[in-house]
């Protein structure tokens, strides 16, 4: 799975990075966001270019610390994803997308081999709650340094994108837009560009957690699954301009009851989208739907406050501080509902550098030292 220049299947960013000096291991740590006007669908599946733009807010506690170290030596990876090894096609994904950094280095002339990543996600991983954009945003961060390079924050996430498409706006703090563009040669990017600082707005997200487990289908495939057969795919294509705008108006003038509206609008159009595929995506549950409840009974008794929901069955909820109580207590109310745990908005991502391998003995560590029991249930995660 490790090589040391392999012609690299997709278009790799050779631009941007630094070379500084060549640390031991690096260690960063990213937080996961929510998208307020969600994307859904790719133009370029390779490259993960979303189909629509999008905007975030950074969720600041749910968080993801991976550490990376390279060695000189070829060989395979060794990946591990809270306490456990992965392999398969995650195993696969986290290498072929340090198979980029090895290719940039070795352009810098720093050729490093394989990889021991140890990266942890303090919530739950692939249940909706965005891990991948976290993990990917992380591991973006750590292995450019741990490679011995330096990038800016745009660099980053455009680097990020290719290990997931949520994981370019997680790099960046506070409220980030995603928007996909044509270059002049026809090909598609996308560019992130944060819309407001981690200051500009104290909002909570109460996340609510109905299921903590892996859903069955991971996003990536899921996605794709939609823009095939969803019959309202080309109305999904043709609206997100005008939600993104609203949003951005929202939040310039803090206005949390125009949020909500476009909010609520960009994810029940989602998961529209999702349960009108062929085979249908459900990934909403029971609880998911008492919890929308709650919030508009919430909204009519006076206490604003808005849901959204990713491709998960759990649900967040937006509201001012001094509704969080009150709105937790409703929450925590709701048959199914497992914990709310309330988060501030986060800031970007954070790397640090090692002279001495703060874990020497994992680089060196066999995949034997592991539990191996990581692998999701269905076959057809990405
Ligand atoms: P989620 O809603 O959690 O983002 P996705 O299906 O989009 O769910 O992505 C989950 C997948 O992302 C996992 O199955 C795994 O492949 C990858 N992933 C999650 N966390 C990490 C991490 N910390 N490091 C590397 N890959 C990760
Ligand atoms: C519903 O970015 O996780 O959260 O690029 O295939 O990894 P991949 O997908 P991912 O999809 C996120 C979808 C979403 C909406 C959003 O975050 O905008």
């Amino acid at each position: 799975m490790t090589r040391w220049c392999k012609p690299m299947a997709q278009e790799i960013p050779l631009e941007g990075f630094e070379p500084i000096d060549r640390p031991a291991a690096a260690t960063a740590r990213a937080c996961s966001n929510v998208a307020l006007v969600k994307y859904w669908g790719k133009v370029d599946e390779q490259r993960r270019v979303p189909a629509t733009g999008s905007l975030s807010v950074t969720l600041g506690g749910l968080t993801t610390e991976t550490t990376v170290a390279f060695s000189d030596r070829e060989g395979p990876d060794l990946v591990v994803l809270d306490g456990r090894h992965i392999g398969g096609r995650e195993g696969a994904r986290v290498s072929i997308f340090l198979d980029m950094i090895r290719s940039v280095s070795l352009l810098h002339r720093l050729p490093i081999g394989a990889a021991s990543v140890r990266s942890a996600n303090y919530f739950p991983t692939a249940a909706g709650l965005a891990s991948s954009a976290s993990g990917f945003a992380a591991l973006a961060g750590a292995a450019v340094r741990a490679a011995g390079m330096k990038a800016s924050f745009d660099t980053l996430s455009n680097l990020a994108r290719l290990g997931s498409a949520s994981a370019a706006r997680s790099v960046h703090g506070g409220f980030v837009e995603l928007v996909p563009f044509k270059r002049e040669n026809g090909s598609w990017d996308a560019r992130t560009s944060p819309v407001a600082s981690e200051n500009h707005w104290d909002l909570r997200v109460l996340v609510s957690v109905v299921d903590a487990g892996y859903k069955p289908l991971g996003s990536t495939p899921a996605m794709a699954r939609t823009a095939a057969t969803s019959p309202y795919y080309d109305g999904w294509l043709g609206s997100w301009g005008k939600d993104l705008a609203e949003a951005h108006e929202a939040i310039a003038a803090r206005d949390l009851e125009r949020l909500a509206s476009i909010v609520e609008h960009s994810a029940l159009k989602l998961h529209a989208l999702t349960m009108t595929s062929r085979p249908p995506v459900q990934f909403l549950r029971g609880p998911s739907i008492e919890l929308m409840h709650t919030v508009w009974d919430l909204r009519s008794s006076g206490t604003l406050c808005a849901f959204t929901a990713d491709a998960g069955p759990n649900i967040k909820v937006l509201c001012s501080p001094s509704d969080e109580e009150r709105v937790r207590a409703a929450l925590m109310s709701v048959n199914g509902v497992q914990s709310v745990q309330a988060t501030a908005v986060g800031g970007p991502i954070d790397v640090v550098a090692h002279d001495v391998d703060p874990a020497g003995s994992w680089r060196t560590m066999s995949a034997d030292n592991v539990e191996k029991d990581a692998e999701p249930s269905s076959s057809e995660r990405d």
